[in-house]
């Protein structure tokens, strides 16, 4: 019950950042909340159409001080998404996600999965950099986790890689830390989801360094056995 009142929440503040004033409770309506994942994009709706909508967002502090939004980047029908935290100096600086030294690490697991950056999708919670480096704000994330929401149901992925805390609690909707949550899949919306250590957290903790890939042989072993009709 909790998560279909979150979902409506989420959803409303989605509708009226699209200029939408309500959302009536009609039985049509209440079904599309229940059953977004399965829908197609609304509308025709494409990761560019949401991503203008990114570029116009104006809802929190965070568009005043960055240079670039982040909105991510990879195969718009990736089997694999990794979802991470928030964008660094270097992401703000080139617009990318996951191109500093956090990024880079990453680079490395995903090419030791046997994949590459242009086979899978990298993005965040957040869109824009926090400038003083700060864990999100709750209202942050509450107002840019329906873009996430938006690109998951265009991309359509069949695993999520939750990359750190925020992104796992943000995504399964917990206040336990991904040291609990991590090495097993958790459901979201039919998606099966996996939370791992943050890369930025593996390179102070080299020792999370084992964890991580056992996470990932988890994940590499269920995209083989779920291997379907996306390559
Ligand atoms: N950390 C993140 O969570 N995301 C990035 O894109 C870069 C660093």
């Amino acid at each position: 019950m909790n998560s279909i009142i979150d979902e409506i929440q989420d959803s409303l503040r989605f509708y009226k950042q699209l200029g939408c004033p309500g959302f009536d409770c009609s039985k049509d309506a209440i079904e599309i909340i229940n059953n977004w994942e399965k829908r197609p994009a609304l509308h025709g709706e494409t990761l560019e159409s949401i991503k203008k909508d990114v570029e116009k967002c104006r809802c929190c502090r965070l568009f005043q001080s960055r240079r670039n939004m982040v909105f991510g980047e990879g195969d718009p029908r990736a089997r694999l998404m990794f979802v991470g935290e928030a964008p660094g100096p270097e992401e703000d600086d080139q617009g990318k996600p996951f191109v500093g030294p956090a990024g880079q690490l990453l680079t490395k697991i995903i090419n030791a999965m046997h994949l590459t950056r242009t086979r899978v999708y990298l993005c965040n919670i957040l869109k824009c950099l926090q400038p003083l480096n700060q864990n999100p704000e709750p209202d942050e994330i509450s107002i840019c986790y329906p873009f996430l929401k938006r690109q998951i149901r265009v991309i359509k992925p069949e695993f999520i890689c939750a990359l750190g805390t925020v992104a796992a609690q943000t995504l399964l909707k917990t206040k336990k830390p991904v040291s609990s949550l991590r090495g097993r899949f958790h459901d979201f919306h039919g998606i099966r989801l996996m939370p791992t250590y943050h890369p930025d957290y593996l390179l102070q903790n080299e020792d999370k360094k084992r964890a991580v890939w056992e996470d990932m042989k988890k994940l590499m072993q269920a995209l083989e056995r779920q291997r379907g009709n996306r390559l």
